[in-house]
């Protein structure tokens, strides 16, 4: 409820603090989606779908044959991402504002890509929402994602990370630091699936937020 009535200033904020989340999730953006770029044919357009859009963060790596379907909860964002719209001259099919747990305005198998980044720290139920993934893809289609979740095996970050969760769940809209991003795609059984996993260090030190799971799963 009070999430839901902070939507105008989360769109704000998010808008305004993308690019400098691009500081710690950068590489693993440009190594995860840089290679969209070779999958421009003008002869072949692709369906893709890009859940919790925001305010199109990822447009820069989209080329010109992407048909996109662009999904978020919250539709204060349609003006920061109609701004990046004209910016990356995207070729934007349909804007849908509704839970990614209930994507019922997408038919099923009708996906070749679905992209995610930053979106299951922040959904109510990450395990709807990957199986919500799994029915919109074509038989061979991909869900290219970039989350960011748990430490894997240090539990002094996993111990600063439950402390800030009560303050990244106000001010992130519902961001959780602590979700088994891992475990919970492998559990939906897609016919494969690729996760890396980063960890931030600066100085030889790992900072204790924000290590990311990225990688691609095939319907
Ligand atoms: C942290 S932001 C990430 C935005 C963008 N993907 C990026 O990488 O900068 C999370 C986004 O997911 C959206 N979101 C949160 N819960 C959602 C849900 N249940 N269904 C669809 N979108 C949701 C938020 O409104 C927001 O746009």
């Amino acid at each position: 409820m009070l999430l839901s009535l902070l939507r105008p200033f989360f769109a704000a904020f998010h808008s305004w603090l993308e690019p400098k989340l691009f500081l710690f999730f950068g590489p693993a953006k440009d190594e995860l989606l840089k290679p969209l770029k070779n999958l421009d044919s003008p002869h072949n357009t692709l369906q893709v779908l890009e859940i919790g859009i925001g305010n199109g963060a990822n447009f820069q790596y989209y080329p010109p044959n992407f048909r996109i379907t662009a999904l978020d909860v919250n539709d204060h964002f349609e003006k920061y991402l109609k701004e990046n719209v004209k910016k990356y001259e995207i070729t934007l099919e349909k804007l849908v504002f509704c839970k990614a747990e209930d994507m019922k305005e997408i038919a099923d198998d009708s996906m070749d890509i679905v992209v995610s980044t930053l979106l299951l720290c922040c959904v109510e139920d990450p395990y709807r929402v990957i199986k919500e993934i799994k029915r919109v893809l074509k038989s061979d289609g991909k869900w290219i994602f970039l989350e960011h979740g748990r430490f894997r095996g240090k539990m002094f970050h996993n111990l600063i990370q439950w402390l800030l969760n009560p303050l990244t769940y106000i001010i992130g809209a519902g961001c959780r630091l602590t979700r088994k991003i891992d475990f919970m795609i492998e559990s939906v059984h897609f016919s494969s699936v690729d996760i890396k996993y980063r960890e931030i260090a600066k100085y030889g030190f790992t900072l204790p937020i924000f290590p990311h799971y990225y990688g691609i799963a095939v319907k």
